[in-house]
Protein backbone atom coordinates (compact mmCIF):
# COMPACT_ATOMS: atom_id res chain seq x y z
CA UNK A 1 0.00 0.00 0.00
CA UNK A 2 1.05 3.57 -0.22
CA UNK A 3 0.35 5.61 2.44
CA UNK A 4 0.72 9.56 1.99
CA UNK A 5 2.05 11.07 5.55
CA UNK A 6 1.91 14.43 6.33
CA UNK A 7 5.54 15.80 7.62
CA UNK A 8 5.32 18.67 9.98
CA UNK A 9 8.99 19.14 11.81
CA UNK A 10 8.38 22.12 14.04
CA UNK A 11 10.93 23.85 15.72
CA UNK A 12 13.93 23.39 17.82
CA UNK A 13 15.23 19.77 17.83
CA UNK A 14 11.46 18.72 16.05
CA UNK A 15 13.27 18.60 12.48
CA UNK A 16 16.37 16.35 13.91
CA UNK A 17 14.06 13.90 15.44
CA UNK A 18 11.60 13.63 13.03
CA UNK A 19 14.10 12.71 10.34
CA UNK A 20 15.35 10.17 12.48
CA UNK A 21 11.32 8.41 12.51
CA UNK A 22 11.48 8.70 8.55
CA UNK A 23 14.51 6.37 8.27
CA UNK A 24 12.80 3.86 10.16
CA UNK A 25 9.33 4.53 8.51
CA UNK A 26 11.08 4.17 4.91
CA UNK A 27 12.74 0.67 6.32
CA UNK A 28 9.49 -0.92 7.46
CA UNK A 29 7.87 0.55 3.77
CA UNK A 30 10.82 -1.61 2.24
CA UNK A 31 10.53 -4.63 4.82
CA UNK A 32 7.02 -4.68 4.33
CA UNK A 33 6.09 -3.71 1.24
CA UNK A 34 4.43 -0.46 1.56
CA UNK A 35 5.61 2.97 0.31
CA UNK A 36 5.26 5.98 2.46
CA UNK A 37 5.38 9.31 0.81
CA UNK A 38 6.50 11.77 3.09
CA UNK A 39 5.56 15.44 2.13
CA UNK A 40 6.55 18.59 4.88
CA UNK A 41 5.12 21.85 5.97
CA UNK A 42 5.63 24.40 8.17
CA UNK A 43 3.93 24.60 11.59
CA UNK A 44 5.42 26.74 14.42
CA UNK A 45 7.88 29.61 14.97
CA UNK A 46 9.06 28.73 11.54
CA UNK A 47 5.95 28.91 10.04
CA UNK A 48 5.46 32.05 11.82
CA UNK A 49 9.16 33.35 10.66
CA UNK A 50 8.52 33.03 7.28
CA UNK A 51 4.60 33.21 6.60
CA UNK A 52 3.54 35.28 9.48
CA UNK A 53 1.09 32.32 10.36
CA UNK A 54 1.73 29.56 12.76
CA UNK A 55 -0.35 26.75 10.86
CA UNK A 56 -0.65 27.73 7.05
CA UNK A 57 -3.72 27.25 4.76
CA UNK A 58 -1.29 24.76 3.05
CA UNK A 59 -0.01 23.20 5.73
CA UNK A 60 -3.70 22.71 7.36
CA UNK A 61 -4.43 21.25 3.44
CA UNK A 62 -1.48 18.72 3.33
CA UNK A 63 -2.76 17.57 6.33
CA UNK A 64 -6.57 16.97 5.14
CA UNK A 65 -5.23 14.86 2.30
CA UNK A 66 -3.01 12.85 4.22
CA UNK A 67 -3.29 9.46 5.91
CA UNK A 68 -1.57 10.83 9.04
CA UNK A 69 0.38 13.77 10.55
CA UNK A 70 3.98 12.99 11.93
CA UNK A 71 4.49 16.22 14.16
CA UNK A 72 7.87 16.97 16.10
CA UNK A 73 7.54 19.98 18.42
CA UNK A 74 6.67 23.45 18.54
CA UNK A 75 8.19 26.58 20.48
CA UNK A 76 10.90 29.04 20.62
CA UNK A 77 12.34 30.99 23.38
CA UNK A 78 12.00 34.11 21.40
CA UNK A 79 8.18 34.05 21.96
CA UNK A 80 8.14 32.46 25.64
CA UNK A 81 9.23 35.52 27.59
CA UNK A 82 7.02 38.14 25.44
CA UNK A 83 3.82 37.56 26.88
CA UNK A 84 2.56 40.65 24.12
CA UNK A 85 3.71 39.06 21.17
CA UNK A 86 0.72 38.82 18.97
CA UNK A 87 1.38 35.87 17.21
CA UNK A 88 2.64 32.83 18.76
CA UNK A 89 3.78 29.39 17.72
CA UNK A 90 1.48 27.79 19.99
CA UNK A 91 -1.39 29.04 18.24
CA UNK A 92 -0.25 26.88 15.36
CA UNK A 93 -0.95 24.22 17.91
CA UNK A 94 -3.78 25.16 18.94
CA UNK A 95 -5.24 26.27 15.52
CA UNK A 96 -4.14 22.28 14.03
CA UNK A 97 -6.23 20.83 16.87
CA UNK A 98 -9.65 22.42 16.11
CA UNK A 99 -9.17 22.38 12.53
CA UNK A 100 -8.51 18.82 12.00
CA UNK A 101 -10.81 18.29 14.73
CA UNK A 102 -8.65 16.31 16.96
CA UNK A 103 -10.93 16.28 20.29
CA UNK A 104 -8.59 13.18 22.27
CA UNK A 105 -5.13 13.10 22.97
CA UNK A 106 -3.62 9.65 23.68
CA UNK A 107 -1.06 9.58 26.04
CA UNK A 108 0.09 5.96 27.07
CA UNK A 109 2.42 5.84 30.03
CA UNK A 110 3.82 2.66 30.42
CA UNK A 111 7.60 2.07 32.29
CA UNK A 112 10.71 0.91 30.56
CA UNK A 113 13.23 -1.97 32.58
CA UNK A 114 16.34 -0.45 31.98
CA UNK A 115 15.33 3.50 32.65
CA UNK A 116 13.29 3.07 35.81
CA UNK A 117 16.23 4.20 38.18
CA UNK A 118 15.56 7.20 36.53
CA UNK A 119 12.20 7.81 38.20
CA UNK A 120 11.79 10.06 40.47
CA UNK A 121 9.88 8.05 42.48
CA UNK A 122 10.85 4.72 44.43
CA UNK A 123 10.95 1.72 42.04
CA UNK A 124 8.66 -0.74 43.70
CA UNK A 125 6.09 2.25 43.28
CA UNK A 126 6.55 3.03 39.23
CA UNK A 127 7.69 -0.39 38.13
CA UNK A 128 5.11 -2.15 36.13
CA UNK A 129 3.08 1.53 36.00
CA UNK A 130 0.99 1.17 32.57
CA UNK A 131 -2.06 3.44 31.84
CA UNK A 132 -3.28 5.78 29.24
CA UNK A 133 -4.93 9.44 29.81
CA UNK A 134 -7.44 10.50 27.58
CA UNK A 135 -7.30 14.15 27.22
CA UNK A 136 -10.04 15.94 26.09
CA UNK A 137 -8.36 18.29 22.82
CA UNK A 138 -10.93 20.91 21.71
CA UNK A 139 -13.07 22.51 24.25
CA UNK A 140 -13.20 23.39 27.75
CA UNK A 141 -10.96 26.73 28.72
CA UNK A 142 -8.38 26.40 25.93
CA UNK A 143 -11.14 27.53 23.42
CA UNK A 144 -14.19 29.13 25.36
CA UNK A 145 -15.26 32.08 24.86
CA UNK A 146 -15.21 35.00 26.04
CA UNK A 147 -11.66 35.03 26.85
CA UNK A 148 -9.33 38.32 27.10
CA UNK A 149 -9.12 41.40 28.78
CA UNK A 150 -11.60 44.00 29.85
CA UNK A 151 -10.87 47.27 27.91
CA UNK A 152 -8.84 48.89 30.82
CA UNK A 153 -6.43 45.95 30.47
CA UNK A 154 -6.98 45.25 34.14
CA UNK A 155 -9.34 42.10 33.78
CA UNK A 156 -8.54 38.92 32.30
CA UNK A 157 -10.94 35.91 31.85
CA UNK A 158 -11.04 32.39 30.20
CA UNK A 159 -14.11 30.50 29.85
CA UNK A 160 -14.55 27.02 30.38
CA UNK A 161 -17.10 25.33 28.05
CA UNK A 162 -18.63 22.44 27.64
CA UNK A 163 -21.24 20.58 25.68
CA UNK A 164 -22.42 17.12 26.73
CA UNK A 165 -22.37 15.72 22.95
CA UNK A 166 -18.24 17.21 23.46
CA UNK A 167 -17.91 15.14 26.72
CA UNK A 168 -19.92 11.94 25.54
CA UNK A 169 -17.62 11.45 22.78
CA UNK A 170 -14.19 11.52 24.58
CA UNK A 171 -15.58 9.67 27.32
CA UNK A 172 -16.99 6.93 24.85
CA UNK A 173 -13.13 6.58 23.62
CA UNK A 174 -12.20 6.25 27.14
CA UNK A 175 -14.73 3.39 27.45
CA UNK A 176 -12.98 2.16 24.22
CA UNK A 177 -9.63 2.39 25.57
CA UNK A 178 -10.58 0.78 28.94
CA UNK A 179 -12.69 -2.37 26.79
CA UNK A 180 -9.11 -3.01 25.52
CA UNK A 181 -7.10 -2.86 28.23
CA UNK A 182 -7.53 -3.45 31.86
CA UNK A 183 -11.51 -2.17 31.96
CA UNK A 184 -10.77 0.42 34.94
CA UNK A 185 -11.86 4.09 33.76
CA UNK A 186 -11.19 7.12 35.80
CA UNK A 187 -12.70 10.16 35.20
CA UNK A 188 -11.15 13.00 36.51
CA UNK A 189 -12.98 16.40 37.12
CA UNK A 190 -13.43 19.12 39.37
CA UNK A 191 -17.07 18.63 40.00
CA UNK A 192 -16.96 19.82 43.75
CA UNK A 193 -16.66 23.30 42.38
CA UNK A 194 -17.02 23.42 38.62
CA UNK A 195 -20.52 23.34 36.83
CA UNK A 196 -18.82 22.16 33.63
CA UNK A 197 -17.02 19.06 35.77
CA UNK A 198 -20.56 18.42 37.16
CA UNK A 199 -22.03 17.89 33.21
CA UNK A 200 -19.00 15.90 33.13
CA UNK A 201 -20.41 13.48 35.87
CA UNK A 202 -24.01 13.63 34.83
CA UNK A 203 -22.80 12.56 31.25
CA UNK A 204 -20.29 9.46 32.33
CA UNK A 205 -23.33 8.43 35.03
CA UNK A 206 -25.70 8.27 31.69
CA UNK A 207 -23.25 6.35 29.52
CA UNK A 208 -22.36 3.56 32.43
CA UNK A 209 -25.47 1.45 32.15
CA UNK A 210 -24.14 0.65 28.09
CA UNK A 211 -20.42 -0.22 29.91
CA UNK A 212 -21.36 -3.03 32.44
CA UNK A 213 -18.20 -4.74 32.13
CA UNK A 214 -16.23 -1.16 32.59
CA UNK A 215 -15.46 -0.40 36.24
CA UNK A 216 -15.86 3.83 36.42
CA UNK A 217 -14.22 5.93 39.09
CA UNK A 218 -14.55 10.09 39.94
CA UNK A 219 -11.77 11.57 41.01
CA UNK A 220 -11.11 15.16 41.55
CA UNK A 221 -8.11 16.55 40.21
CA UNK A 222 -6.51 17.65 42.95
CA UNK A 223 -6.80 13.98 44.28
CA UNK A 224 -5.68 12.40 40.97
CA UNK A 225 -2.32 14.56 41.03
CA UNK A 226 -1.71 13.22 44.16
CA UNK A 227 -2.47 9.31 43.19
CA UNK A 228 -0.89 9.68 39.99
CA UNK A 229 2.73 9.73 42.36
CA UNK A 230 1.41 7.98 45.25
CA UNK A 231 -0.07 4.66 43.33
CA UNK A 232 0.49 4.92 39.64
CA UNK A 233 0.05 1.36 39.13
CA UNK A 234 -4.04 1.76 40.18
CA UNK A 235 -4.37 3.20 36.90
CA UNK A 236 -5.29 1.74 33.53
CA UNK A 237 -7.47 4.70 31.46
CA UNK A 238 -7.88 8.11 32.90
CA UNK A 239 -10.57 10.88 31.28
CA UNK A 240 -10.28 14.41 31.07
CA UNK A 241 -11.21 17.59 30.32
CA UNK A 242 -8.52 19.71 28.39
CA UNK A 243 -6.70 21.60 31.22
CA UNK A 244 -6.37 18.93 33.64
CA UNK A 245 -5.44 16.56 31.07
CA UNK A 246 -2.71 18.96 30.06
CA UNK A 247 -1.50 19.04 33.67
CA UNK A 248 -1.72 15.02 34.86
CA UNK A 249 -0.45 13.76 31.44
CA UNK A 250 2.89 15.67 32.09
CA UNK A 251 2.99 14.69 35.73
CA UNK A 252 2.49 11.41 34.35
CA UNK A 253 5.20 11.57 31.70
CA UNK A 254 8.10 11.91 34.21
CA UNK A 255 7.15 9.58 37.07
CA UNK A 256 8.59 6.42 34.70
CA UNK A 257 11.71 8.43 34.20
CA UNK A 258 11.24 7.92 30.54
CA UNK A 259 10.53 11.17 29.15
CA UNK A 260 12.08 10.94 25.82
CA UNK A 261 10.29 7.78 25.24
CA UNK A 262 6.61 8.90 25.46
CA UNK A 263 4.77 9.13 22.16
CA UNK A 264 0.97 10.62 21.56
CA UNK A 265 -1.58 10.39 19.16
CA UNK A 266 -3.84 12.93 19.05
CA UNK A 267 -7.12 12.03 16.81
CA UNK A 268 -10.87 13.03 16.21
CA UNK A 269 -12.60 14.02 13.07
CA UNK A 270 -10.00 14.33 10.38
CA UNK A 271 -6.39 13.06 10.15
CA UNK A 272 -4.83 12.08 13.37
CA UNK A 273 -1.46 13.66 14.48
CA UNK A 274 1.36 11.90 15.63
CA UNK A 275 4.09 13.54 17.71
CA UNK A 276 6.73 13.15 21.09
CA UNK A 277 5.11 14.19 24.52
CA UNK A 278 7.99 16.16 24.93
CA UNK A 279 9.01 19.73 24.05
CA UNK A 280 10.93 21.44 21.21
CA UNK A 281 14.12 21.60 23.74
CA UNK A 282 15.59 24.32 21.57
CA UNK A 283 19.32 24.29 23.92
CA UNK A 284 19.83 21.07 21.58
CA UNK A 285 18.62 22.26 18.61
CA UNK A 286 20.85 21.27 15.58
CA UNK A 287 23.45 19.08 17.70
CA UNK A 288 22.49 15.76 16.87
CA UNK A 289 22.13 14.92 20.56
CA UNK A 290 18.47 14.91 21.14
CA UNK A 291 16.14 11.40 21.93
CA UNK A 292 14.42 10.14 18.83
CA UNK A 293 12.83 7.62 20.31
CA UNK A 294 9.13 8.99 21.36
CA UNK A 295 8.91 10.23 17.72
CA UNK A 296 9.96 6.84 16.60
CA UNK A 297 7.79 5.30 19.36
CA UNK A 298 5.25 7.96 17.74
CA UNK A 299 5.66 6.49 14.24
CA UNK A 300 5.01 2.98 16.02
CA UNK A 301 1.33 4.90 17.16
CA UNK A 302 1.21 6.40 13.54
CA UNK A 303 1.41 2.72 11.80
CA UNK A 304 -1.44 1.08 14.54
CA UNK A 305 -3.52 4.00 13.54
CA UNK A 306 -3.39 2.75 10.16
CA UNK A 307 -3.82 -1.20 11.07
CA UNK A 308 -0.29 -1.86 10.34
CA UNK A 309 0.29 -3.50 13.46
CA UNK A 310 2.96 -5.87 12.94
CA UNK A 311 4.97 -3.14 11.18
CA UNK A 312 4.17 -1.29 14.91
CA UNK A 313 5.79 -4.11 16.60
CA UNK A 314 8.98 -4.59 15.11
CA UNK A 315 9.32 -0.54 15.86
CA UNK A 316 8.70 -1.16 19.04
CA UNK A 317 11.13 -4.22 18.93
CA UNK A 318 13.80 -2.29 17.56
CA UNK A 319 13.09 0.66 19.90
CA UNK A 320 13.20 -2.01 22.69
CA UNK A 321 16.24 -3.69 21.45
CA UNK A 322 18.30 -0.20 21.21
CA UNK A 323 17.16 0.66 24.57
CA UNK A 324 18.99 -3.17 26.14
CA UNK A 325 21.86 -2.85 23.34
CA UNK A 326 22.84 1.14 24.78
CA UNK A 327 22.32 2.43 21.37
CA UNK A 328 20.80 5.56 22.87
CA UNK A 329 21.42 9.64 23.04
CA UNK A 330 23.18 11.29 25.83
CA UNK A 331 19.91 11.63 27.84
CA UNK A 332 19.54 8.18 28.43
CA UNK A 333 22.78 6.52 28.19
CA UNK A 334 24.90 4.85 30.90
CA UNK A 335 28.13 4.26 28.70
CA UNK A 336 28.75 5.60 25.44
CA UNK A 337 26.40 8.39 24.44
CA UNK A 338 25.53 8.00 20.34
CA UNK A 339 24.18 10.80 17.93
CA UNK A 340 20.81 11.30 17.36
CA UNK A 341 21.43 10.07 13.74
CA UNK A 342 23.27 7.02 14.65
CA UNK A 343 20.27 6.43 16.82
CA UNK A 344 17.83 6.47 13.62
CA UNK A 345 19.96 4.40 11.64
CA UNK A 346 20.91 2.02 13.35
CA UNK A 347 17.03 1.63 14.45
CA UNK A 348 16.60 1.60 10.62
CA UNK A 349 19.13 -1.15 10.28
CA UNK A 350 17.95 -3.35 12.53
CA UNK A 351 14.56 -3.47 12.45
C1 LIG B 1 0.68 20.09 25.12
C2 LIG B 1 1.27 21.47 25.27
C3 LIG B 1 0.30 22.46 24.65
C4 LIG B 1 -0.98 22.40 25.44
C5 LIG B 1 0.82 23.91 24.58
C6 LIG B 1 2.16 23.99 23.89
C7 LIG B 1 -0.19 24.82 23.93
O1 LIG B 1 1.54 21.75 26.60
O2 LIG B 1 0.53 19.62 23.98
O3 LIG B 1 0.36 19.46 26.12
O4 LIG B 1 -1.10 23.03 26.49
O5 LIG B 1 -1.88 21.69 25.00
MG1 LIG C 1 1.13 20.18 27.89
Amino acid sequence: MEYKIAVLPGDGIGPEIVAQAIKVLNKVGAKFGHSFAFTEALVGAHAIDETGDPFPEVTFRLCMNSDAVLFGAIGDPKYDNDPKAKVRPEQGLLAMRKKLGLYANIRPVNTFKSLIHRSPLRTDLVEGADFVVVRELTGGIYFGEPQGRSEDLTKAFDTNVYTKEEIRRIVKLGFEYAAKRNKRLTVVDKANVLATSRLWRETVQEMIPDHPDIEVDFMFVDNAAMQIIQWPKKFDVMVTENMFGDILSDEASVITGSLGLLPSASVGIHTSVFEPIHGSYPQAAGKDIANPLATVLSAAMLLESLDLLDEAKAVRAVVDKSIETGVVTEDIAEGKAYKTSEVGDWLAENL
